[in-house]
């Protein structure tokens, strides 16, 4: 009996590890590809999202130009799309989805 409570408890923990893990590690790592997808079916409205491409909205500067303003990380990214801008609608986004174009949008970065 004290085995069996001690074993589900030891389980109830590396259950909660688990769940507690995976959304940490992906909104540490976002994925560069999937953000590029997500990238041009939603931001390509405005910006210009493939390297060199302009944007369609002249006020919205394009991902690469971003990518090389100075001081460039993840860090800033993400504090940019989580306030509001001005010109551009609070497009609502995963954390997950917000790391992976986080990180295609680095992955622009020329050096
Ligand atoms: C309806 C047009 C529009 C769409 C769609 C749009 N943006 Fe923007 N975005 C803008 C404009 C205009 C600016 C520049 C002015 C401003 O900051 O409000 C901007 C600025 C930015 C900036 C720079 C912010 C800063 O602080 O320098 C980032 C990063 C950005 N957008 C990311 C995205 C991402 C990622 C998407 C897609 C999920 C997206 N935008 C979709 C119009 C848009």
């Amino acid at each position: 009996m004290q085995d069996m409570i001690r074993n589900s408890i030891a389980l109830l923990i590396a259950g909660a590890a688990a769940l507690f893990a995976g959304p940490v590690q992906a909104q540490e790592l976002g994925d560069a590809s999937r953000g590029s997808a997500l990238a041009l079916h939603t931001c390509i409205a405005c910006h210009g999202v493939r390297k060199g491409e302009t944007s369609v909205n002249p006020l919205a500067p394009p991902f690469f130009a971003i990518a090389e303003s100075r001081g460039m990380s993840a860090m800033a990214l993400n504090v940019a799309l989580l306030s509001p801008h001005r010109a551009m609608p609070n497009i609502m986004m995963e954390p997950n989805e917000r790391a992976d174009i986080i990180a295609y949008i680095l992955s622009l970065k020329s050096k």
